[in-house]
């Protein structure tokens, strides 16, 4: 039968996917075939309108209207999905053995500067003073000495530099940071404040047009790399930060928040040179080794990765 005469509302699923069946690339004809036959259900579903196509191509145009150097709408439509953070954990499971992951972010842009362990990444000098601490190892604990720990957060107004230009100094809370000998890293920050996604533009208006809010709750970024091992991208969050049950772009895991006590100590403050008093976070990274596979899942016995993140409704 021709597809002139194949094609119907029940059929045309299977129909569209025949036409790919010549795809010689077996993974684009399977990535495809199941596009094709999870976005005609998908109409099925709802049957969808002419009315709701036409706005939905009219959003889809605007939001790639919207992207220009720096500013990236269809990762942010991706993030607002929980795309963005199911394409992460599913491409680096960890076994149990190593860090969890998230999202990148559209915030690295640029280099982080090299630093000496220890220095204050703070520049502009506002915000909650703080002590991060942690230590990077492998997978069975050993020391990591040599990593490159590159952090980077947004300011105590909730905005990273490269959103401020000429407002905040350059390279303002980025630092990359080395290892010693005993895998251990250290440096001084402000504690990190929750912000908003951008939402100046149509993934805004489809979080404003379903009740959504754009926060995402306080974190530091991580990107640690080691010779001979896999990297990680991830975030420290802080334990007492609103939106941690709601994050606009579905990033927490459990496993990557952290509480930030205050210590009261003159003395500690003077030897790691911050005001008395101050806060402290540790964080240990663990790394895979790269002659290790990649879990395939993860195993039973491991608590499965509890991804937070419903948002809407109350800001907490
Ligand atoms: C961020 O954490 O920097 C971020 C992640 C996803 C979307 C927007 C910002
Ligand atoms: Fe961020």
């Amino acid at each position: 039968m021709s597809q002139r005469e194949s094609f119907s509302e029940e059929r045309s699923a299977e129909v569209v996917a025949a036409s790919f069946a010549g795809t010689p690339d077996p993974r684009l004809r399977q990535v495809l075939t199941s596009l094709v036959e999870h976005l005609h259900a998908f109409v099925k579903d709802v049957e969808l309108t002419e009315e709701e196509w036409g706005a939905a191509i009219a959003f889809l145009t605007a939001t790639g209207q919207t992207c220009d150097d720096v500013r990236q709408e269809f990762v942010l439509l991706s993030d607002v999905l929980g795309v963005s953070m199911l394409v992460e954990t599913i491409n680096h499971r960890t076994g149990g053995q190593s860090t969890e992951s998230t999202v990148l972010g559209p915030f690295h842009m640029v280099d982080s500067p090299p630093r000496e362990l220890g220095a204050d990444i703070a520049l502009d000098g506002k915000g909650n003073p703080c002590l991060v601490t942690g230590r990077v190892t492998g997978p069975d604990g050993e020391p990591l000495g040599g990593a490159l720990v590159d952090v980077w957060q947004a300011n105590d107004d909730g905005f990273y530099d490269v959103q401020q230009p000429g407002i905040q100094p350059e390279r303002n809370l980025r630092g990359l940071f080395t290892t010693d000998s005993d895998g251990r890293f250290w440096f001084r920050t402000i504690v990190p404040r929750h912000y908003p996604i951008p939402d100046d533009g149509p993934v805004g208006r489809l979080l404003a047009a379903t009740g959504r809010h754009p926060n995402r709750p306080a974190h530091v970024h991580f990107i640690v790399t080691a010779d001979g091992h896999r990297p990680v991208t991830t975030h420290l969050f802080v334990d007492d930060s609103p939106y941690l049950d709601s994050d606009a772009v579905f990033g927490v895991k459990d496993s990557l928040v952290r509480p930030f006590p205050v210590v009261d100590d003159a003395a500690r403050a003077a030897e790691v040179g911050l005001p008395n008093p101050f806060r402290t976070v540790h964080f240990d990274v663990a790394l895979l080794r790269g002659d290790q596979a990649p879990p395939a899942a993860q195993p039973a016995e491991v608590a499965p990765t509890v991804v937070r993140g419903a948002p809407g409704g109350s800001p907490e």
